[in-house]
């Protein structure tokens, strides 16, 4: 058993403790010491087995050392709370195992959240609260740094938890100018009605007029460079703030859950969020259309064509497929307006990602293998992973109309992958790398599509994450952009 961060007369002490009490520090396995007096410890300490380093699943997609230090951590906390009850207030004095203090900051916040806005006192969790142990300086920074990661992932879940009508487009907005507030080098456009229009964003709008709340699209621009940036990153984010499918209406059961059909313009706004917090010095740009989908006298029936802002025409096969349709119009106009070196957008796009990769991995869809391996190697960090999708050109061949350029349905059969092909039709200048080659595209825009449809939801506690609307792939996504400062 190793407690070799603790000082040696103090690790007789805990080791005998835990010794009488029969621990074997087996993975999860937990204890809580009473009264112990060690220097820079609370009297009362929770220590939880992690098990043998060697015997930690290792799925090659996360890394596994962080990922128990993750686990651990949460079950430390956990198993405090629960032991202390009746107490509504609990300070956590963390231990940074394994000298990795920003997994456990992460730990520590994300397994503890809760949504509370909408209950009263007596119905709300614990207020828990945490702090490095003391004398444990060097670690400050690391602490720091997996706080505000999680804190960026806190944001998007109580963004993608609030009910449709607390979360409109409008009021997405105002959240936005609420935490860009005091923004470093952030510059924030609120876009209304008339602005869209100007800019013929028509399948944006063709979503958009089924609704009474006015659509918003959201703009913005961190720079961190002072304007020496060579590259410009762009991210792009669904945010469908409530979908009922419009005239193809979907089915009442889990409804409801289409409140989080904005996670992704959620993640966009956090990772912004999180990116001016540590001053990163590169140049990135988000754009975020907001909108409700929403059947009425007005909206767009099955069958009706529509204009896009590239030009391209598109038959509305069915308007349950709305995602697509205000994504096209935002990529297109990220891409021409700020010509980015890679294009990364999020999105809540098609139930059959659910079905294809379930809750464990985002689906990314990529268009050169470079821009993968990215994105793979920040998931493999943050312990939110990804899953390379394929961005095959014959899945174009299902979302051709008889009457336009595009449908925007292409059928059950790879009904996330011929998504994806919709989406960078609307992406200028589009080259893959070939389904399966291995160089880069010079001089073009890369892009990605992540679905993180079947991520958006927790149901029960998973490992460190508490129920509920997850906000991921937050970290990974500010883990990706840390990868992209070329100074470091
Ligand atoms: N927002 C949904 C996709 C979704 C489903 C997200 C479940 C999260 C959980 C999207 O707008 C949608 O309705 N997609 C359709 C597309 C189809 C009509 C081509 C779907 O997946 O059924
Ligand atoms: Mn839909
Ligand atoms: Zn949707």
């Amino acid at each position: 058993m190793d407690t070799s961060p603790f000082h040696s007369t103090d690790k007789a002490l805990i080791e005998s403790a835990l010794k009488s009490s029969g621990f074997s520090a087996k993975q999860g396995e937990t204890r809580i010491l009473h009264n112990l007096n060690i220097q820079n410890l609370p009297h009362n300490v929770a220590i939880v087995g992690m098990g043998n380093k060697d015997n930690v699943p290792n799925t090659a997609s996360v890394d596994p050392l962080k990922q128990n230090i993750r686990e651990a951590v949460a079950k430390g906390v956990s198993t405090i709370a629960s032991t202390f009850a009746s107490s509504k207030a609990i300070h956590v004095h963390v231990h940074p195992f394994d000298k990795d203090a920003k997994s456990a900051a992460e730990a520590c916040l994300l397994s503890t959240w809760s949504f509370d806005k909408y209950k009263s006192e007596a119905n709300r969790g614990k207020n828990m609260s945490f702090q490095l142990v003391q004398g444990m300086d060097k670690m400050q920074k690391q602490w720091n740094e997996g706080t505000i990661l999680a804190n960026a992932q806190i944001h998007a879940r109580h963004l993608s938890e609030c009910p449709g009508n607390m979360m409109t487009p409008t009021l997405f907005a105002e959240y936005a100018e609420s935490i860009l507030a005091d923004a470093h080098s952030t510059k924030l456009h609120v876009h209304g009605q008339q602005w869209i229009e100007a800019q013929k964003m028509g399948s944006f709008l063709s979503v958009a007029r089924g609704s009474e709340e006015p659509p918003v699209f959201l703009e913005i621009e961190y720079d961190g460079t002072d304007g020496s940036a060579q590259d410009t990153y762009a991210m792009v984010g669904k945010g469908v703030t409530f979908d009922s499918g419009g005239i193809s209406l979907k089915p009442s059961n889990d409804m409801a859950m289409m409140k989080g059909d904005m996670m992704g313009a959620a993640v966009t706004l956090s990772t912004m969020w999180a990116i001016q917090q540590l001053r990163l010095p590169i140049r990135v740009v988000a754009v975020i259309p907001l909108t409700e989908n929403m059947p009425s006298g007005r909206a767009t029936k099955p069958g009706d064509v529509i204009t896009a802002r590239n030009g391209k025409t598109i038959e509305v096969d069915n308007t349950d497929a709305e995602g697509r349709l205000i994504l096209a119009d935002a990529i297109h106009y990220i891409c021409e307006r700020h010509s980015p070196r890679y294009c990364v957008e999020l999105s809540t796009l098609t139930g059959a990602m659910d079905i294809a990769l379930g809750y464990h991995y985002t689906g990314a869809f990529c268009s050169t293998s470079q821009l993968w391996t990215k994105l793979e190697k920040a998931g493999y960090a943050t312990g939110d992973p990804f899953w390379r999708m394929p961005m095959h050109p014959g899945y174009l061949k299902q979302m051709k109309s008889n009457v336009a350029d595009l449908k925007n349905a292409g059928g059950r059969s790879g009904g996330s992958c011929s998504a994806a092909m919709f989406l960078s039709e609307f992406v200028p200048n589009m080259k893959l790398d070939g389904q399966n080659a291995r160089q880069d595209v010079d001089g073009k825009t890369a892009f990605a599509h992540l679905d993180i449809a079947g991520v958006m939801h927790a149901k029960g506690i998973q490992g460190y994450m508490s129920s509920g609307m997850t906000g991921r792939p937050t970290r990974s996504m500010i883990e990706f952009m840390r990868g992209l400062d070329h100074h470091q």
